[in-house]
């Protein structure tokens, strides 16, 4: 099932550009777009497409949260623990919610598991839940190894569905990833902005 609900206000309509030299124009973002989902969802790449599609930032949180504390993940779960990566990452969302310009956000699937990074997220941007079944994400993940928490699809499908009723409660909208490309995902999260009013492709 593809939806995209809207959980926001009225749907602003916004002006379409029309020749080649408006559409070179870079995006503006009204504010950061947040994306949140089980791991192997396709948040970074989708990210990573829309940014430079729209040539403005793109920024992934573990990779922020790795490059900050100069470690890798599991090494930080190793030493501390599930509960210091979700300290740290706490951490590292505020700081990036406090210095980035709206761009778009790739979250870690967990962030959603702290109630104030929920009420963040949805408060100081819109929040795009990717969803996918551990199945298929567990294809999507070149080495698991790299998850901490991914051990097996049964786990990880437990795990899914118990972090789903999270990722639904904080999404502004939610985009079923089955099946679709990078590529598709992402002209589904530009339409989603666009209609929104959050996005703007239109001269300044
Ligand atoms: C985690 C997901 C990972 C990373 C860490 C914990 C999780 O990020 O933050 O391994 O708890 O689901 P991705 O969702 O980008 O894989």
């Amino acid at each position: 099932m593809s939806r995209h609900h809207s959980k926001g206000k009225q749907v602003k309509k916004h002006q379409q550009p029309t020749g080649d030299k408006r559409q070179q124009e870079p995006w503006r973002l009204d504010k950061p777009v947040f994306f949140v989902g089980f791991m192997g969802a396709g948040k970074s790449s989708v990210a990573r497409r829309l940014a430079r599609k729209g040539r403005v930032a793109s920024v992934d949180v573990d990779f922020y949260l790795e490059r900050r504390e100069g470690k890798k993940i599991t090494h930080i779960f190793d030493e501390s623990g599930e509960e210091g990566f979700r300290a740290i990452e706490t951490d590292v969302l505020k700081e990036i919610i406090d210095h980035e310009t709206p761009s778009f956000v790739s979250c870690g699937g967990g962030i959603i598991k702290q109630p104030e990074n929920r009420e963040l997220l949805q408060r100081k941007g819109f929040v795009i839940y990717l969803k996918v079944s551990a199945q298929e994400a567990a294809g999507r993940i070149s080495d698991l190894s790299t998850r901490p928490l991914f051990n097996d699809v049964e786990d990880a499908q437990k795990l899914n569905e118990e972090r789903d009723p999270l990722y639904e409660q904080c999404a502004h909208a939610v985009i079923n990833t089955s099946g679709k490309s990078v590529g598709r995902i992402a002209v589904e999260v530009q339409r989603i902005l666009e209609e929104e009013g959050i996005l703007w492709r239109s001269q300044k």
